[in-house]
């Protein structure tokens, strides 16, 4: 006679979510998505508080696409990415900053985020400290907990009118025996903080003599005020430098939703790569690889006028909000985000409810980005001008209540 199938009791509680990996269990809730949650279907807030643009993307780029599926680019490519990818990308970095950075050197990931994920999985042991200068985009630290890396925070300096610093003697006294990598993110997400040249030859220097790696996300390097680009590592590192480049289609071509990104590795590590992409994706789709050909090789307008877009929402949204009573801001040297400070003990994430419900404005609050970020919003600022007014409006009939 056949066994009696024990029955399973409904009633019976499995808590599958504890019998997960302790790593996993420990990855953060993003506070982003706890203000959205609350905003997100009502048509009457201003949504400030991704990291997006407003613009679509730029129809060269669609119909690019188009073409390479109707071609039948439908099918499986290399890992690493189109040789014609890969070359375009070669060139952009030569017309742009001036390098030689060749095609062997780069591997296309699903955006910036698999591009930080597999520079993680590359670099990080269990239990291997990296620096994250905070506050920071929580990505960054989330995808080193996923590895089983160490996020280690650096606080930037907070000067007295509003603007961001990261001294090399922070980034020195936060080092241990354990660290094996510096991250920085200039232009930074959050804070618009953009490193300079000097500093980064400085930390270049200190990496190079504690033989630590520089993990570089450059991602906004287009979005500067004042300069044509933000400088990059690859200016002042060899190609047997221990560095790391991840960046994206995403941000300079409105491009968010294709998930398309780089890596830039040392020479001789494309193996790695190809075999770190061949594990996770396999490769990005092949028709969105030619469409980024295609924004690599007659995107540079598009950019700019995204970036003159930014300057001028950000123009319109410092002045506003710097005449506000208890608001401290400066202009942020880069990205597209305003890091305004204002002043009471209201937790951060209590005043992004408070400006959604009273102000509908949406604002990410600065606790999202860290403890450190307590005090602090963030304001997304890759809008149109008339958008920038109206969140200015909004928001000073709120903050500017005495
Ligand atoms: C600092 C930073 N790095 C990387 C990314 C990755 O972007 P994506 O995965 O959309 O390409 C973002 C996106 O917001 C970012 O802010």
């Amino acid at each position: 006679m056949a066994e009696p199938v024990a029955a399973v009791s409904i009633d019976a509680p499995v808590d599958l979510a504890a019998a997960l990996s302790e790593r996993i269990r420990g990855i953060g809730t993003s506070q982003i998505g706890l203000v959205a949650d609350r905003g997100r279907d009502d048509p009457d807030v201003v949504k400030l508080w991704i990291g997006e643009g407003d613009l679509p993307t730029p129809p060269f780029i669609v119909e690019a696409a188009h073409r390479a599926m109707q071609a039948g680019h439908t099918r499986y490519t290399t890992s690493l990415g189109l040789p014609a990818l890969r070359a375009a990308l070669s060139a952009y970095h030569a017309r742009h900053w001036g390098v030689d950075v060749p095609a062997d050197r780069f591997a296309v990931t699903a955006g910036g985020m698999n591009a930080i994920m597999q520079a993680a999985q590359a670099l990080l042991e269990p239990g291997d400290e990296i620096l994250i200068p905070a506050p920071a985009w929580p990505n960054l630290a989330e995808a080193v907990r996923i590895t089983g890396g160490v996020p280690v925070t650096v606080p930037y300096r907070i000067q007295p009118d509003g603007r961001f610093s990261l001294p090399l003697a922070d980034i020195e006294a936060a080092l241990t025996p354990r660290t094996r990598v510096i991250m920085v993110n200039s232009p930074s997400n959050p804070t618009g903080w953009t490193m300079p040249l000097s500093e980064m030859t400085a930390l270049r220097d200190l990496a190079r003599a504690r033989g630590l790696w520089i993990l570089s996300d450059e991602v906004y390097a287009h979005f500067t005020y004042g300069n044509q680009i933000a400088p990059s590592f690859l200016q002042i590192c060899t190609e047997d430098d221990r560095l790391i480049v991840t960046n994206t289609f995403s941000k300079n071509w409105a491009m968010t939703g294709w998930r398309a990104g780089w890596v830039i590795f040392p020479r001789g590590l494309a193996p790695t790569f190809a075999k770190l992409g061949q594990y996770s994706t396999t490769s990005i789709p092949t028709f969105i690889q030619h469409a980024c050909v295609a924004a690599l090789e007659e995107g540079d307008g598009f950019i700019r006028t995204m970036v003159d877009r930014c300057a001028e929402a950000r123009t319109i949204l410092v002045d506003g909000l710097a005449s506000l009573p208890g608001v401290t801001v400066a202009p942020p040297d880069g990205a597209f985000y305003l890091m305004p400070r204002i002043a009471g003990d209201e937790p951060s994430l209590e005043l992004a409810y408070r400006l959604l419900r009273e102000a509908k404005v949406g604002v990410a609050p600065g606790t999202a980005f860290g403890p450190e970020g307590e005090g602090l919003v963030r304001i997304c600022f890759a809008i149109s001008p008339e958008l920038a007014r109206e969140a200015v409006d909004r928001l000073t009939r709120v903050l500017g209540r005495i």
